[in-house]
């Protein structure tokens, strides 16, 4: 059963250069969904335009975007609010610094969590100190008790992103959510995302430089360039028989992929 469904989708800002032309695909309950490509190719574009946070300028011109039945390119702004958070939550690429630097993590995590959901103090805390956990913060009292200031940019977007899987949200987008911070914790936090599929049940579409990410964590892959998707499959199809030349050189520039990696799925 698809969760979410992308027709012909066709996304423009005001020079009115598609950055993302027809593209096509869906997700599926329970699935990780990678997309990869080249900067520039689209990626951002097309996941900000599921929850319509585009950037000023930017519109879905066609095609649509059927979140569990309902079109989100034609909902008003409050079905869209609604679904924001609750049902689907997104975690930029830079959300560790989009905190308040001087008001404490504490506060500014529950405020993001209890917004969408009825939660006790004890509740809320026993939920943060068990995400936080999982993102390998060693010590969840003093990084609530924090302010952002005091914290490194790394420690900061694994904050960020414990407070997007804590809502437990049935679809994920995710960009880029690990490549500031450093391998071995990168390698945690992808597996803690992993495990949030595993626990809630929670489809993910993932946006990724990184193949080996991609390989490890995906059932589908899809690959885009210039803004059109070249190739979207399971994730055998595309690491190990991948159809588009643009695919194949993605690869190519991958040296481990093959070995550690993908067998250690
Ligand atoms: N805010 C914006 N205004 C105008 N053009 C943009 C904006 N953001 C991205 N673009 C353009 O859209 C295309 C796709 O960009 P983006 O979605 O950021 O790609 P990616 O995430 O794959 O690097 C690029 O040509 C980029 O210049
Ligand atoms: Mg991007």
């Amino acid at each position: 059963m698809n969760i979410l469904e992308i027709e012909h989708c066709t996304v423009c800002y005001k020079n009115g250069t598609p950055a993302v032309s027809d593209v096509t695909f869906a997700v599926r309950e329970r699935e990780i969904v990678s997309i990869v490509g080249e900067s520039g190719s689209g990626k951002t574009t097309l996941i900000r335009a599921i929850l319509g946070l585009l950037p000023p300028g930017g519109r879905v011109t066609a095609g649509k975007i059927v979140f569990n039945g309902t079109d989100l390119v034609t909902a008003d702004d409050r079905t869209l609010r609604d679904i924001r958070g609750r049902s689907i939550a997104m975690i930029f690429q830079d959300v560790g610094s989009s905190l308040d630097p001087i008001r404490r993590v504490g506060a500014q995590y529950r405020e993001a969590v209890c917004v969408h959901e009825d939660l006790t103090k004890k509740g809320f805390l026993a939920k943060a100190h068990d995400m936080l956990t999982r993102m390998h913060l060693s010590d969840p009292d003093r990084v609530m008790d924090a302010y952002p200031f005091e914290l490194s940019g790394g420690m900061k977007q694994r904050v960020g992103i414990a407070m997007g899987m804590t809502t437990a949200p049935r679809l994920l987008l995710a960009d880029e959510p690990t490549s500031a911070l450093d391998v071995t914790i990168q390698a945690q936090v992808v597996s803690q995302m992993k495990e949030l599929r595993d626990r809630y049940g929670a489809s993910m579409i993932l946006v990724t430089h990184n193949m080996g990410v991609a390989s490890y964590l995906s059932d589908r892959i899809g690959v885009m360039k210039n803004s059109r998707m070249v190739e979207f499959g399971t994730r055998d199809d595309i690491i190990l028989r991948p159809r588009d030349p643009y695919t194949v050189s993605l690869l190519e520039a991958v040296p481990k992929l093959g070995g550690k990696m993908y067998a250690g799925n």
